[in-house]
């Protein structure tokens, strides 16, 4: 067809390209993870995620008012729990006035408007490191679910408009789902962590809430017979089916950038929305190298966080969630 269609001829100046461009990247796709800590006028730098913070909760309110006048409307709740309340069974996610039960209500009391997802799993309240209840040297899974349903239930009492379900057990969806209707909290959404990875990018966010795995005999020393297998596309299929047939009202998939032929598998097969994780190794990535002058960081940024949501993302969850609306703003 040379030289009747010349593709350039829609390249040609920045006018042409912005009245033919296909995706566009605002404050509304994202979904801002937050780490929070117990005590007062806390924000210490995480060391593997530079410039991410965990924040006590006087100075998560003014993270949160922050968030807000950026027009970030959505927040993901994770906590850093001490060591002394840690258990096998996740005893402390339980506690009514737990750091996440406050966490929320702090979110809530500063912001009505503010959207609240929960992080639901064991890790950080397992003195093991592990997304379930160990026993005899396995992650058991049907106790475990009763514990996340419980702990939704929690959640939801505090006030979390949507719980996020991060440990990949099987029938979770079914049993958060369940005991969410009949404690009456039928509004109340699920978020399912469904495409889940056994992958080495979750490292800096284990060293944020110190919740890697424990080294110890007899204890798994990775989350592989639970998080899903990184050579595996059709199981990402099987897995978001389940959990959309158990309840979910949106489904994920973790982590992003290497998965993003998974992201739009799910999204051309399924009609739910589909948020995408770019997660803590991800974001660590640039950053260190940005560090060392090799990469550009907006310009990485922006060709990273645009690439998800291409390949089919509805929802951004990322810790570039400000600096890209900051970026934006300039512009
Ligand atoms: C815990 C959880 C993890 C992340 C989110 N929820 C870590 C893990 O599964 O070990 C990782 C997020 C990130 O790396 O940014 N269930």
């Amino acid at each position: 067809m040379f030289p009747l269609r010349r593709n350039r001829r829609l390249r040609s100046n920045e006018a042409i390209r912005s009245l033919v461009r296909e995706n566009f990247i605002s404050a509304n796709d994202f979904l801002v993870p937050l780490f929070v800590v117990e005590g007062k006028g806390v924000k210490e730098e995480i060391a593997s995620m530079p410039n991410y913070y965990r924040f006590s909760l006087d100075l998560l309110k003014e993270e949160i008012k922050t968030l807000w006048s950026l027009g970030l409307k959505s927040v993901l709740l994770f906590v850093k729990v001490d060591d002394k309340l840690k258990d096998n069974f996740g005893t402390e996610a339980l506690n009514p006035n737990g750091l996440m039960q406050r966490a929320i209500k702090t979110v809530k009391d500063t912001c009505p408007g503010m959207l609240v997802m929960t992080d639901v799993a064991l890790d950080p309240f397992s003195s093991y490191g592990h997304d379930g209840i160990i026993e005899n040297g396995k992650v058991i899974n049907d106790a475990t679910v009763d514990v996340l349903a419980n702990m939704s239930i929690s959640h939801a009492e505090a006030g979390a408009d949507f719980v996020a379900p991060s440990d990949m057990m099987d029938g979770r969806i079914l049993g958060i789902r369940e005991a969410l209707d009949q404690s009456n909290f039928i509004d109340t959404g699920i978020m399912s962590y469904s495409a889940k990875y056994a992958s080495a990018f979750y490292g800096p966010f284990r060293d944020a809430l110190d919740s890697a795995p424990v080294d110890l005999v007899d204890i798994p020393k990775d989350k592989k017979t639970y998080q899903m297998d990184f050579a595996n596309r059709d199981e990402a299929i099987r897995e978001t089916e389940m959990d959309i047939q158990e309840g979910a009202d949106i489904v994920m998939v973790k982590p992003g950038l290497c998965y993003l032929d998974i992201v739009r598998d799910i999204k051309n097969n399924f009609n739910v929305p589909v948020a995408v994780y770019q997660v803590s190794g991800e974001y660590a990535m640039l950053k260190a190298a940005a560090e060392k002058g090799w990469l550009d960081h907006d310009a990485v940024m922006m060709e990273q966080v645009t690439s998800i949501k291409r390949a089919g993302a509805d929802i951004i969850a990322s810790y570039f969630a400000k600096d890209v609306v900051m970026l934006l703003n300039k512009s």
